[in-house]
């Protein structure tokens, strides 16, 4: 079983995933967590230079070095996981690629489409946790876990946090059409309820849905 979870940053997926895994593991499930851009020594360093770099990337070379590092993962890592049985829990999948290239830098959806199906190898999510949360309320998250004054150095950002709050504003719109278009494979949570509460929903959902 594959699930993926979403959200802007700063929405708490982290901590959710960690319970999650615990939980699964619990249950006796042989789990692997993973998050995107990353997974394999190749995709780590497109990581790198997708958040870290200080030079200019464009929004071409920005969906195609994700799509890249999403290519590695899933054949190297994904599918042999899923293949011998594993849960595979993954932070960030293609949703976040339509939300942010698509919605966020404005790619052309189609063209966004197509290249989703290459990387992913035609790989769907059994189910996608959506962790929704105001842009405002994100960032402020964000600036307090990484302990920056709120008088505004963003230098402790990465490349893709400097984008600013009317960028994420276009992000979390681009998850709510996504998901409107696909209900039944999304799963949507106020990422401002206490975390404890929103793990409660998550293995309620998926016992409801799978049994487990
Ligand atoms: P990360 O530090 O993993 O952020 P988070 O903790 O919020 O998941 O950084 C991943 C960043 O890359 C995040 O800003 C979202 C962005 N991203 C895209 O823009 N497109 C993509 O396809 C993926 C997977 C991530």
């Amino acid at each position: 079983m594959l699930i993926t979870f979403e959200g802007i940053d700063g929405a708490g997926k982290s901590t959710q995933i960690r319970k999650l895994a615990a939980w699964l593991a619990r249950k006796g499930m042989e789990t692997l967590s993973l998050r995107e851009p990353g997974g394999t020594e190749t995709a780590e360093s497109i990581r790198s230079l997708l958040l870290e770099s200080s030079g200019e990337i464009t929004p071409l070379g920005e969906l195609l070095l994700f799509s890249a590092s999403r290519a590695e993962i899933v054949q190297q890592v994904i599918i042999p996981a899923l293949e011998s049985g594993k849960t595979v829990i993954l932070d960030r999948f293609y949703d976040s690629t339509t939300a942010y290239q698509g919605y966020g830098r404005g790619l052309d959806l189609d063209m966004l489409r197509s290249i989703i199906a290459i990387s992913t190898c035609g790989l769907v999510p059994d189910i996608t946790f959506f962790l929704d949360i105001e842009p405002e309320a994100a960032l402020m998250r964000k600036f307090s876990e990484k302990s920056i004054p709120i008088a505004f150095d963003n230098s402790e950002l990465d490349r893709m946090e400097r984008s600013g709050l009317e960028f994420y504003r276009k992000v979390r719109a681009g998850y709510l059409e996504t998901i409107a278009l696909e209900k039944n494979r999304f799963a949507c949570l106020e990422a401002i309820e206490p975390p404890d509460a929103i793990h409660k929903r998550i293995t309620g959902i998926l016992t409801d849905r799978f049994n487990l």
